[in-house]
């Protein structure tokens, strides 16, 4: 049964399953506690079940919340998407019953003055992180990509959900070598390097690339080697920051010491 404790007058919480590694627990609690804000931030890990009975609930008893896998998509039922959110049919943040999508922005932020002339982007991945950063492409007037994921048939419900914003090549994994070797730009959308692990096929395909992104928020094997062999790269934190800023503009409690302690907390 989950409680959301009375004293504290604004609820935030964070609904995912099963529960992960997440840095928006520690870094909300600590601005929360700077701000001398009434709040507590709170880790909600809910079973499909436990979802499915209490979501009404949690959401009339909270302020603000952040959705992430598994439910980005099933929130939808439960509230009223701005336009993004119908467009990339995936929700991570609710405040007041409104659904919004912030994820396409935190990454758009990122590459919003980058100069993709001349740059042949490869995907890698085909989840819900996937679909945003594609979003924030499409919205940046890149017309194609090429796709690669582990489970084949979901590029092609991707490629599918996305089909008005952007032609999406999907290949499947075996075609790998020769899809990195035909492309210039990486961006890994996969949680691939999160818990430390690393793709499999070898990563010097990838020595005449102008860029590789990871949107793990921290760096990761691919970072690694990037770093390495001096090629222009980016993790994601960035990306989660800047979705975080919007969150709390969008929550109305939108604070410049939120950047302060983001570098406090990240040395
Ligand atoms: P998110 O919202 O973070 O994108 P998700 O929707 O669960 O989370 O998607 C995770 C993505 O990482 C998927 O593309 C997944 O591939 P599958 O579609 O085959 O599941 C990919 N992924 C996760 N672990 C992986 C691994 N060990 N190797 C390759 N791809 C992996």
């Amino acid at each position: 049964v989950i409680k959301i404790k009375n004293k504290y007058k604004y609820k935030y919480a964070l609904i995912q399953y099963p529960k992960k590694q997440s840095i928006s627990y520690k870094i909300l609690n600590e601005y929360f506690k700077i701000m001398n804000f009434n709040c507590e931030y709170f880790d909600l890990s809910l079973s499909k079940d436990i979802f499915e009975r209490y979501i009404a609930k949690i959401l009339n008893k909270s302020e603000g919340l952040n959705i992430t896998v598994p439910y980005k998509e099933k929130i939808i039922d439960y509230i009223d998407p701005d336009q993004d959110v119908k467009n990339i049919k995936a929700c991570n943040l609710v405040y007041k019953n409104k659904g919004y999508n912030t994820d396409w922005i935190g990454f758009y932020e990122t590459i919003k003055d980058f100069d993709f002339k001349d740059k042949n982007i490869l995907i890698l991945g085909a989840g819900g992180a996937a679909k945003a950063i594609i979003y924030a492409l499409y919205k940046k007037g890149i017309k194609n990509i090429d796709l690669i994921n582990r489970t084949y048939s979901n590029s092609c419900i991707l490629k599918e959900d996305m089909k008005q914003f952007i032609d999406i090549n999907t290949y499947k994994k075996e075609k790998i070598n020769e899809i990195i070797l035909k492309n210039n730009f990486l961006i890994n959308c996969t949680s691939v390097g999160m818990y430390d692990q690393r793709f499999e096929f070898n990563y010097n395909l990838l020595s005449k690339y102008s860029f590789i992104y990871d949107i793990v928020y921290k760096d990761t094997e691919l970072i690694k080697y990037a770093n390495n062999k001096k090629i222009n790269n980016k993790n994601g934190f960035d990306m989660w920051k800047n979705q975080a800023i919007e969150n709390l503009k969008i929550w109305k409690i939108y604070d410049n010491k939120f950047e302060g302690v983001i570098k406090c907390l990240k040395t």
